[in-house]
């Protein structure tokens, strides 16, 4: 069996990665993975389990019992944790900001990494759009389409506020940018690393934002 081909989309909140990266997947009849949603969803099971996100090594014992289900198809959204659907709750405020506590533990990193490599490798698809915060340099450091997906930070509040139906922008602002502290003392998403393409969807529409991560994907794939 050929190995999916692999386009590692990285980018900060607000970007408009998830859309762009799922829309980019129906396109091509690939497979989308939301790593963000792995995480979340261990979040959502460290808290569930009365441990605490900010104890690493509580963290690890909890990835012991902890058994995600996401599904690779873009129009399916379910997150599962064992039996438990777990799609909205993953979602709310409190899960949103203990997910950081998780994520910034290595030995879990590590795991989750070799989970989304096997999720693509035994997906049996043509491609899959795997996007989260560091897949261009970690999770498939090789990939043949790796791609940093970024907007001016202004940009990226108001986009966000919208999405939220949140009209304080200054607000949203400051959460982001906490956020983006936050998240990249782990793993840098900020700045491309060698090889990756950056595709700035400051000045671009959503339609447009597909069309340029098509674009490049056309790109490689053409040139092999
Ligand atoms: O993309 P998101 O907001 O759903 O991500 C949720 C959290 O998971 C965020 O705090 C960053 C973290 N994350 C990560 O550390 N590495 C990834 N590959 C994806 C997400």
């Amino acid at each position: 069996m050929t190995e999916p081909f692999f386009v590692g989309i990285d980018g900060p909140a607000g970007a408009g990665k998830s859309s762009v990266s799922k829309e980019s997947a129906r396109r091509l009849g690939y497979g989308y993975l939301d790593t963000g949603s792995v995480y979340r969803a261990l979040a959502w099971h460290v808290r569930d389990a009365g441990a605490s996100t900010d104890d690493p090594d509580a963290v690890l014992a909890a990835f012991d019992s902890f058994r995600p289900g996401v599904s690779l198809d873009p129009d399916v959204r379910t997150v599962r944790v064992g039996e438990t659907d777990v799609t909205d709750a993953i979602r709310t405020p409190e899960t949103s900001a203990a997910v950081s506590g998780v994520a910034r533990v290595l030995p879990v990193r590590e795991r989750v990494n070799a989970l989304f490599r096997s999720l693509v490798a035994a997906s049996g698809l043509p491609g899959v759009v795997v996007e989260g915060r560091d897949i261009t340099t970690v999770v498939a450091p090789d990939a043949p389409v790796r791609i940093l997906l970024t907007a001016h930070p202004d940009v990226r509040a108001a986009r966000r506020s919208a999405e939220l139906g949140d009209a304080d922008t200054a607000g949203v602002a400051a959460a982001l940018r906490k956020r983006d502290a936050s998240d990249s003392k782990v793993v840098d998403f900020l700045h491309a690393a060698p090889g990756v393409a950056v595709v700035d969807t400051t000045d671009l529409d959503f339609d447009q934002s597909v069309a340029a991560v098509l674009s490049v994907i056309d790109e490689k794939t053409h040139r092999g």
